[in-house]
């Protein structure tokens, strides 16, 4: 038998355009690729020849032949690219480029589906902490008919092994922070950091991608032509070889990239047809919000009234409007989200919603008296009238934010 020659791919430099077609199948007499798996790797020499294993075996059995894994290095010091060329040999679906001229996750991953010969690209990182497993489950997805199937830690099945509380904090603020400035984009995803997701072609092709830093993801949704969204959990796992590339630079970037999207897209107008809206849980919502305008009605009048109990005015209200929120969050724990909670019922995941939901609520009630005056002072100078607009906006922001924040799949260990 005759030893192949294996050679790297050659670096792309020409704008960042996915090409409508792949190109043409070159030479050898192989089946037509499907599905072209982009691995970015910066220092993972430790990972890679794992990784590689896994996915060839798990692929070789779901599409044997069909598929194809490019490594996309960026001249890594400790010869990642090296190895992975090394294994060539071994794994006939392997392709493997070097760069030395560009630099960046998002970039590398881009230039992977510019040579790319499937209908169907993808991206799962070279470390490991993306389980290969979920694979088949978002190439499924795919072949029902959506778009985009993304792997994500905040939908069913899904999580975080084990970080601490700062990680935490600052991904959720990131996510918040994104939801505000680009929320058709970022409001389309549970999980919009995923680094893990596959996307038909179709979708991204033609377009010029501008990505800033680590996050694709959100590039693909903003710019591309992205219409149904599918989304599979997965437990994003410990990192066990190697280190992380995450630096306070990322978070620059990231947001960089937000106002980047934000100045650049035309989003607002698609949200409506694209968003798949929450009707139900909207309706039930807001009743419960009804029902808790009487509850604070009849304790206020019990507290306050000099009938009753005549204690001071404000102090009543205070607690009439706890009572009121505790009253609120009971319905729509056991109710309007009962799809989530009913999952999470242990008392401390309780009582985290519920700290969550006062803390929504306190916030939209700040909000409820900014918006009131502004459009008292702007538009329209009846204050029953202003305040009904405002609560009608409040409501529609408390219900969304409690919907992405409070009643989400969380914890799973
Ligand atoms: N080619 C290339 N160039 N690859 C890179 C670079 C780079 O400059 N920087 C990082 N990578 C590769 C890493 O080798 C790894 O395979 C993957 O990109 C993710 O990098 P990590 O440094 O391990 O990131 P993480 O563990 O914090 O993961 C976060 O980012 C991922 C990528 O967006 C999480 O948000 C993940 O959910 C997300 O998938
Ligand atoms: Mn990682």
């Amino acid at each position: 038998m005759s030893e192949k020659v294996h050679v790297l791919l050659s670096e792309i430099t020409t704008s960042l355009q996915i090409p409508e077609l792949p190109p043409p199948n070159s030479g050898f007499n192989h089946q037509a690729i499907y599905f072209s798996l982009i691995i970015p790797t910066y220092q993972e020499r430790d990972n890679i020849p794992n990784l590689l294993k896994i996915l060839s075996e798990l692929l070789n059995e779901f599409i044997p032949g069909q598929y194809e894994l490019i490594v996309v290095d960026d001249d890594s010091p400790d010869r990642t690219w090296e190895i992975a060329k090394s294994l060539m040999g071994e794994y006939p679906q392997l392709r493997v480029m070097r760069r030395k001229k560009e630099r960046g996750l998002s970039s590398a991953v881009i230039r992977g589906w510019q040579v790319a010969k499937g209908n169907i690209l993808g991206v799962i990182d070279g470390d490991l902490q993306h389980p290969p497993e979920i694979l088949i489950q978002l190439l499924l997805t795919i072949k029902q008919g959506a778009d985009l199937a993304v792997a994500s830690r905040h939908v069913k099945g899904g999580g975080v092994s084990s970080w601490n509380i700062i990680r935490r904090f600052l991904s959720r603020g990131a996510q918040v922070l994104g939801l505000i400035l680009l929320p058709g984009v970022v409001g389309r995803v549970s999980d919009p950091m995923s680094g893990y997701f596959i996307v038909r072609r179709t979708c991204i092709a033609g377009v010029t991608l501008h990505p800033v830093g680590y996050k694709i993801l959100l590039e693909v949704i903003g710019r591309g032509n992205v219409n149904q969204i599918a989304e599979v959990g997965y437990v994003f796992s410990e990192r066990q070889q190697g280190e992380s590339k995450v630096t306070w630079k990322q978070y620059v970037e990231y947001l960089q990239h937000l106002f980047r999207l934000r100045l650049s897209t035309g989003v607002l107008g698609r949200v409506k047809q694209k968003i798949n809206l929450p009707i139900g849980k909207f309706l039930r919502f807001g009743l419960v919000g009804l029902s808790g305008v009487f509850v604070d009605m009849a304790i206020l009048y019990l507290l306050s009234d000099s009938t009753t109990l005549a204690l001071p005015l404000t102090l009543s209200k205070i607690i009439a409007g706890e009572i009121a929120i505790f009253n609120n969050f009971l319905w729509n724990d056991t109710w309007t989200f009962a799809d989530v909670s009913s999952k999470q019922q242990k008392w401390h995941q309780r009582l985290k919603r519920f700290l969550k939901f006062n803390l929504i609520c306190l916030g939209g009630l700040g909000l409820n008296v900014l918006v009131l005056n502004l459009i008292f002072s702007f538009l329209i100078r009846n204050k029953y009238i202003a305040n009904l607009i405002a609560i009608a906006i409040v409501t529609i922001w408390n219900f969304w934010v409690n919907l992405k924040l409070s009643w989400r799949v969380t914890d799973v260990k």
